[in-house]
């Protein structure tokens, strides 16, 4: 019997058209473009603005222009998983609530959160139920409005994250190509040093704890980056090690956009040349679950049917991770 392998078939994407410029947030913070141009790679992040614009409003466009491009209707989707730290509310999901601003009727959707590595945790999640063909077609959403989440007084955090969101379509494959491999961690030492303190179960919302700027990300980023270059450097080798890929073998390497540093040291361990991995993070930041189907959108009429990808993350939790697909379409 043929082996089914889900496959990306369509990937689209949307930002919000505020830039958010380096020389703008030193107009909020003691900081400066020097700085956050060396330390982190970034010149400019997409911000939503509006009152009542949650991330579902970004997602829902991404998934429209998914399904045109596609040429499909939104009632052919049997299942949409929405990988977001930002959801419109803490229930119920952001894929029920964009579910039903496309039209995916026929769909059941759930939100996964495992945050900066979430698009990746979706995209194997979505996969199985295409490999075991329960469903034929999966969107999987990675879409964050991280500026909803941030303290524009916080140097630390202000200047790293942007909003945006990406799409893909999973569909089955049975010529060989599609999602190959996977591996996932996580490792819940990594809490302390980045999460949200208040608006959980744990600490509910309260004058006080909104008072406290409790609701935003609290992250050491100094401790953060170590794990990171180490975790997404070290899965990545491990999935080329485990799949017998040299760097010659591998086409793109698609990272997590966090710091220019991390994606620089993670081609490094792998042996990859700049010239082979996707940035984009000088112009939208780390837009947590948006980053990886960003980049997917920028390159895709540079990807071939049959090149080796390897998309790697590493994010709050900690969570950290690997995904070797090959690529299943050629640019139209
Ligand atoms: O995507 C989820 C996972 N997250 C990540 O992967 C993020 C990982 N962490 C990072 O990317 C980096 O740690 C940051 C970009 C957040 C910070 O860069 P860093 O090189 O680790 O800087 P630092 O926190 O060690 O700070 C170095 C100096 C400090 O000053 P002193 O103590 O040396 O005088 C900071 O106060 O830079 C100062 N600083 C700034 N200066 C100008 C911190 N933020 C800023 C700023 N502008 N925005």
């Amino acid at each position: 019997m043929t082996k089914i392998n889900a496959a990306i078939t369509a990937v689209a994407s949307y930002v919000p058209d505020y830039i958010l410029s380096n020389k703008e947030l030193e107009k909020l913070v003691d900081t400066n473009d020097e700085w956050i141009t060396s330390r982190t790679g970034i010149k400019e992040r997409r911000i939503l603005k509006g009152e009542d614009q949650g991330v579902t409003e970004m997602a829902k466009v991404a998934v429209e222009r998914l399904l045109e491009k596609r040429g499909i209707g939104p009632e052919e989707i049997d299942l949409v998983i929405f990988c977001t730290v930002t959801p419109d509310k803490v229930f119920p999901a952001s894929a029920n609530i964009v579910s039903r601003k496309v039209g995916m009727n026929n769909a059941f959707g759930f939100d996964l959160n495992a945050a900066c590595s979430g698009f990746i945790y979706g995209l194997t999640t979505g996969s199985k139920f295409i490999e075991s063909g329960t469903h034929k077609k999966v969107v999987v959403i990675g879409a964050d409005k991280m500026s909803s989440i941030i303290d524009y007084t916080d140097r630390a955090t202000c200047i790293i994250f942007g909003d945006g969101a990406g799409a893909v379509l999973l569909e089955a494959d049975e010529t060989g190509n599609g999602i190959q491999d996977a591996i996932l961690k996580s490792d819940g030492a990594g809490e302390e040093f980045l999460h949200q303190k208040a608006g959980g179960s744990e600490r509910p919302a309260s004058a006080g704890t909104v008072e406290r700027g409790e609701h935003y990300v609290y992250q050491e980023g100094k401790t953060v980056f170590k794990f990171a270059v180490s975790k997404m450097a070290d899965v990545s080798y491990e999935i080329m090690q485990r799949n017998s890929l040299t760097a010659d073998d591998i086409a793109w390497l698609v990272p997590h956009q966090a710091n220019l540093r991390i994606i620089d040291a993670t081609a490094n361990r792998m042996g990859v040349g700049k010239e082979k991995v996707m940035i984009n993070i000088d112009r939208y930041g780390n837009t947590t679950n948006g980053t990886i189907p960003l980049c997917l959108v920028d390159w895709e009429n540079k990807l071939h049917k049959g090149d080796n990808i390897i998309l790697s993350a590493f994010g709050g939790g900690f969570t950290w991770g690997s995904v070797y697909l090959k690529w299943a379409y050629n640019p139209s």
